[in-house]
């Protein structure tokens, strides 16, 4: 959601004269966009406003200067504390007003004097109005919002408060949205949204379409090849969109899921709305639906109150199900949210061990799951140059990065590819149609099929 954001605050600018620098360094206008959700991730926008201080400073002293902004969901939750703390910063916006940008940096110099600007009222509806995907940053893949912020208040979570009240789309802008990505060449389309398979964007005719209806319809337009959708909340997963899984050849078989713990006891706890034994029903739904689909989740470790056996039943979640990837986190106390105030908080080294021992098997998992993929062949779409000389890398299907040798030509095909080997997070291999090398043929020739 950051990244899509960032890229419309870019597109936003260009019609007034900016445009992206490599290096924050070199830049007028630099924006920190913040994310709140875990207290890491605040705590970095401090020490990178240090950073951006120093730089100011080296510009200042070659007679230029720098425009030091906050913007993001740290932005939305501490306002002008972030100006208190930090006075290098000129501006602090929420997520809900950067389409303001043009007219909050006029502001900022109005008369020859300086102020500061602080805009975290959540007027969501106005920013879709002026927003759309522009193209100019658009690459072969582009993320669409949909939906917005989310009312589920898992009681550990700040973004109800920061992203503000679910908001849908109406389908006609996402359509539209949609078409023009198509138009400057966007082959895979990933609609997002805090809650987004709880889509129910306004149709114009009275009535409210789901996610699934919507997908349905993003797989009429002409070149859209792929369409994903991330992130999604199980007790939200219904019929049309599961079965939108089994009918829409365009929607790949990759979902993520979050699940947070595999213990009933700290689902309640966390206002999950949902049990383990249905957690597991609905994925037992979905893959058969979608007997190749490829899983995904968060989780959180040591939320107040989890003992050695909730942490087992986590455990035993991730045995049954059989993750292809999955982010795990430290519970991380945010202020305000209803878990910070609960009793029984976790010790700091009981978390990072529990960590470790889940990671251990999410990996093991993962790693299955790409040593899995050798040998098969994969429709896989190309994005870009790789590192190496005359190599490019794609997604597969289950949005592993997939190497292969090959020619920026190919970016924006989608090709099949031959998997012949895996690491940690990627796979890499040939395109299918080109004869093996003799080697492979000799260990192919000695191996029943
Ligand atoms: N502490 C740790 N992890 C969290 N997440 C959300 N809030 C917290 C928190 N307070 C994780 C959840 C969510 C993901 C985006 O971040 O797993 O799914
Ligand atoms: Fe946060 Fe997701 Fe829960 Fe909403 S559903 S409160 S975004 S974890």
């Amino acid at each position: 959601m950051n990244v899509y954001d960032s890229e419309r605050m870019a597109d936003i600018l260009t019609p007034h004269g900016y445009s992206l620098s490599d290096r924050a360094d070199d830049a007028d206008l630099v924006i920190l966009n913040t994310c709140h959700i875990r207290e890491k991730a605040a705590e970095k926008v401090y020490s990178e406003l240090g950073r951006m201080r120093r730089a100011q400073q080296t510009r200042r002293d070659h007679g230029a200067d720098m425009t030091i902004a906050v913007a993001g969901c740290v932005a939305q939750a501490e306002g002008d504390e972030i100006i208190r703390r930090a006075p290098v910063v000129d501006m602090v916006f929420g997520p809900q007003t950067y389409h303001r940008l043009p007219e909050m940096l006029a502001r900022l110099d109005r008369d020859g004097a300086r102020r500061k600007i602080v805009e975290t009222d959540f007027p969501v509806e106005e920013k879709f109005d002026t927003l759309s995907a522009a193209g100019s940053h658009a690459g072969v893949t582009a993320f669409l919002t949909v939906q917005e912020g989310c009312d589920k208040f898992c009681t550990y979570c700040v973004v109800p408060y920061t992203r503000g009240a679910e908001f849908s789309r109406p389908v006609a802008d996402v359509l539209a949205e949609a078409r023009r990505l198509a138009a400057a060449g966007v082959r895979e389309i990933t609609l997002l949204g805090q809650n987004v398979n709880a889509y129910h964007g306004e149709a114009g005719d009275g009535g409210n379409w789901t996610l699934g209806r919507l997908i349905r319809e993003i797989a009429e337009i002409s070149g859209i090849a792929r369409i994903r959708y991330t992130t999604s909340y199980p007790s939200e997963m219904d019929h049309d969109l599961i079965s939108a899984h089994a009918e829409v050849p365009q929607l790949m078989p990759y979902l993520h899921l979050p699940v947070q713990s595999g213990s009933d006891r700290v689902l309640e706890a966390m206002n999950r709305r949902h049990s383990a034994a249905e957690y597991l029903a609905l994925v037992d739904k979905i893959r058969t639906a979608r007997p190749d689909i490829a899983l995904s989740s968060d989780f959180i470790v040591g939320f107040p109150g989890e003992n050695r056996r909730d942490f087992e039943a986590t455990l035993q979640l991730v045995e049954q199900v059989g993750f292809a990837q999955a982010y795990s986190f430290k519970y991380s106390a945010r202020p305000g949210t209803p878990a910070a105030a609960m009793p029984y908080q976790i010790e700091e080294a009981e978390k990072s061990d529990r960590l470790a021992v889940l990671q251990q098997l999410l990996t093991a998992q993962q790693r299955a799951f790409n040593a899995a993929c050798v040998g098969k062949d994969f429709d896989i779409l190309f994005e870009k140059p790789g590192r190496a000389a005359n190599q490019i890398v794609g997604r597969s299907p289950y949005l592993q990065p997939v190497h292969i040798e090959g020619t920026a030509e190919l970016i924006g095909d989608i090709t099949k590819v031959r998997i012949t080997a895996h690491g940690a997070n990627s796979l890499s291999g040939r395109p299918a149609d080109r004869a093996a090398p003799a080697h492979d043929v000799a260990i192919r020739a000695g191996t029943p099929a």
